[in-house]
């Protein structure tokens, strides 16, 4: 057990019960399908994303990528792009101004955000196939991209490049922990159980690398005001970047802005990457603002992936079902330049009671492009092996799928022992199996069809754990009545503003048009990185504690008005409701916020406030839950596979609004199908290169490859989260290539084990 996992253990016994958060007694806000506040402004091309907003005197710069996997730079010949038109720079290791190098998130500081060691463009060493060697800055993009291919380089190469996943493996290493956690658990004898066990399986199962693929493409643009910075970003994580460069470029973090008001997709790919410091280095050489927009084959070269792995799952249960065993072991992959073992036995960790278990997890270094988070990472690659196994252990001993899940609900968490803060996993399978009508499907593998097409129903638990990250907010109420809410947070799609907005509203009895949530900037108070699905709880705790302090505030100052009608009231005796603050016992009894401000003269009010560790994480198990029934029409003649109907039912505390709920849920599925039938980064293992850097190659799917989708959510607050609500950003991805299998083996008797799922392994 790791020293941070003892010490938390040591203080569980001071973490306050955060009692259910009742609001006032009306909710009338949150949960509501409230269209997003953004919305408008972004079908309408008013939202102004990184890559768009104009600054003066603006330069452009392209990169040009190494292509070798490992070894070093002998020679730049930079003569032709310098001469090429309207080139202002062109700048590699030999001529760059030195920086300090990039601090990995995960690593010493806490809001370390890099995904990758390299210091590119300070070192002449290449760590993979399609690092950046150099960069062209010029007056247009097009000068930049045309010089940029006009560099020429060669190679000092080193032998023997490690780039063989299967070759590697053999000789993969356990990490010391995986994020604090062991990375080893063992739980009584779980061979032994296994070969006892009355109905047993054990199997293999692959995943491969996957590349990151949001619609808005990496992008920076870098202003320098003398040793002021400031950086547009596409980021989900504005201070994790602002305090990076100041590392990197030893700035006091107070000169650092970084913004990003909009931001078109993360999934885990966008916390800081080569764009960020790059156009940083170029617009502190030129001394002129520089844009650096990736090119969609720059973020294949450069973003982190998401590891390939391949794990083994062994289960074995008694007569009724009860698990005896539960192994799951396997290996990842992870680069030289970052450190990141993909959490792939997490979810048996919490998921399933057994009497046995045998977790474990290894990871081998290759020379590739540093790993990194993608949406769910490691509960989405657990979970696909775990979900497709208990499929076929239900095969093998005749119980049904659904039953053999719940047969194996835990009381407590398994391996620790702790209560869970909130667990309906039973409740969202009900869910989901009425609304699928799971009872009517045909259990019989291979025997429904449809002309050529043979239709299976498969289904499979889905899971991501409950986190909350330290978080600050501030709130300002105003004279007239109005309030800004403000908080650096990120705004990526999911709808961050609007349930921000409808929370502060509700939380200060006020409508939504007369609150502002100001986001997306390093000037206001922190927020945390937009990741772990923990942004919308972190905030709203922050967000929830400044308004109890600004309420406060008000109130004494209404109290110092003789004639106010709260004058003799305490804090417990007032709700916040009709814009103002009213007595609990007499709802007429009370004043408008503009009326108290206006007696006592002041233009506004404000509160700040910033929230603790979470320590309810230490001492509750808390983890969201969801059931994933999907209908699968394969071509008994081409193996084609189109996903026909999609259920989904989850566990995911109270919802903050059902609508932007909805699409997340939604948007996770869309990609665990893609995931199951078609997303696969190709890898050239002789030269270490990504061979399908485009949307046109790495295939994701498209509105016809997409049925109808349904999803359902229990909405029951979990008492130990705020407002009572846990994420919904990743849980949706989770579970749903192994639905797809299994759904796959009930049309066609077929097992898959090895994603994706395309029609060369159904024929
Ligand atoms: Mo997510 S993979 O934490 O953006």
């Amino acid at each position: 057990m790791s020293i941070v996992s003892k010490l938390t253990e040591a203080v569980v016994h001071i973490v306050p019960d955060r009692d259910r958060d009742e609001l006032s007694e009306a909710q009338r806000i949150i949960g509501k399908p409230i269209d997003r506040v953004d919305g408008r402004a972004k079908v309408t091309g008013k939202a102004t994303f990184t890559a768009e907003f104009k600054l003066a005197n603006l330069s452009h710069a392209a990169l040009a990528y190494g292509t070798i996997a490992r070894g070093k730079i002998t020679k730049i010949d930079r003569g032709e792009a310098e001469k090429a038109a309207g080139v202002i720079a062109v700048i590699t290791h030999e001529n760059a101004l030195k920086m300090n190098p990039p601090p990995v998130f995960g690593g010493g500081g806490p809001t370390d955000a890099a995904g990758s060691s390299a210091n590119v463009l300070n070192t002449d060493e290449i760590f993979w196939n399609g690092q950046p060697v150099a960069m062209v800055v010029a007056d247009t993009l097009e000068q930049a991209e045309h010089a940029a291919a006009l560099i020429k380089v060669t190679y000092d190469e080193a032998p023997l490049p490690k780039l063989s996943f299967e070759a590697g493996r053999s000789g993969a290493e356990t990490p010391k922990n995986i994020f604090g956690e062991d990375a080893e658990v063992e739980r009584g004898d779980a061979a032994e159980a296994l070969a006892q066990a009355k109905f047993k399986i054990d199997h293999t199962y692959t995943t491969p690398a996957h590349n990151h693929n949001a619609i808005e493409l990496h992008a920076t643009t870098a202003v320098w005001e003398g040793e002021q910075l400031t950086v547009y970003d596409a980021t989900q994580y504005v201070r994790g970047v602002a305090d990076s460069l100041a590392k990197m470029f030893s700035l006091d973090k107070k000169k650092v802005r970084v913004i990003a008001p909009f931001v078109g997709g993360g999934f885990g790919g966008k916390c800081m990457w080569f764009n960020v410091q790059l156009a940083v280095l170029a617009a502190k050489m030129v001394k002129r603002p520089v844009k650096l927009v990736m090119s969609r084959e720059g973020v294949y070269r450069t973003v982190g992936w998401r590891t390939p792995s391949e794990q083994r799952v062994a289960l074995g249960c008694d007569q009724t079902g009860a698990l005896t065993s539960l192994i799951q072991t396997g290996v990842t992959a992870t680069s030289f330049t970052n450190d990141f073992a993909e959490p792939f036995s997490f979810a048996a960790r919490h998921l399933y009671q057994s009497k046995t278990f045998q977790l474990g997890q290894k990871v081998v270094r290759l020379d590739t492009l540093a790993n990194t988070f993608m949406r769910a990472p490691g509960e989405v690659l657990g979970v696909f092996a775990l979900e497709t196994a208990l499929d076929e252990l239900a095969h093998e001993s005749g119980i049904d799928p659904v039953a053999l899940r719940l047969r194996n609900d835990p009381e407590k968490e398994p391996i620790k022992g702790r209560e869970f803060s909130s667990r309906h996993f039973k409740e969202a399978y009900q869910l989901g199996a009425k609304m699928f009508d799971w009872d009517k499907r045909n259990k019989k593998p291979g025997s429904t069809r449809d002309g050529q097409w043979l239709i299976g129903h498969g289904v499979a638990s889905a899971y991501f754990p409950a986190y909350r990250f330290p978080a600050a907010a501030r709130v300002r109420l105003n004279a007239d009545g109005t309030a800004v809410i403000q908080s650096s947070a990120q705004e990526m799609g999911m709808g961050t503003a609007t349930v921000q907005i409808q929370h502060a509203a509700e939380r200060l009895g006020l409508p939504m048009k007369k609150v502002r949530f100001d986001y997306g900037d390093t000037n206001f108070p922190n927020a945390p990185v937009a990741g772990g699905s923990a942004q919308a709880v972190s905030v709203v705790l922050a967000v929830q504690q400044a308004c109890e302090k600004l309420q406060r505030e008000v109130l004494s100052l209404a109290k110092k008005g003789k004639e106010s009608a709260l004058a003799e009231a305490h804090f417990d005796d007032v709700i916040a409701c009709d814009e103002g603050l009213f007595r609990r016992d007499k709802r007429d009894s009370g004043e408008t916020y503009s009326a108290i401000l206006a007696r006592m003269k002041k233009d506004f009010v404000e509160a700040e406030a910033e929230t603790g560790p979470p320590l309810e994480m230490v001492k509750y198990a808390m983890g969201s839950y969801g059931a994933q029934f999907c209908e699968i029409r394969v071509n008994e003649e081409t193996g084609e596979t189109r996903v026909a109907r999609w259920v989904g039912a989850f566990d995911t505390g109270r919802i903050l609004n059902s609508k932007t709920a909805k699409s997340q849920f939604m948007g996770g599925i869309i990609m665990g199908i893609g995931m199951a039938l078609m997303e696969e980064a190709l890898f050239d293992e002789r030269m270490g290169r990504i061979m399908n850097p485009s949307l046109a190659e790495y295939h994701v799917p498209v509105n016809a490859d997409i049925p109808k989708i349904e999803t359902y959510f229990l909405d029951i607050p979990d008492p130990h989260m705020p407002v009572g609500a846990r994420g919904v950003g990743e849980i949706g991805i989770t579970g749903v290539a192994a639905a797809v299998g299994n759904a796959i083996y009930n049309a066609t008797g077929k097992r898959l084990r090895n994603l994706p799922f395309t029609l060369d392994k159904l024929l």
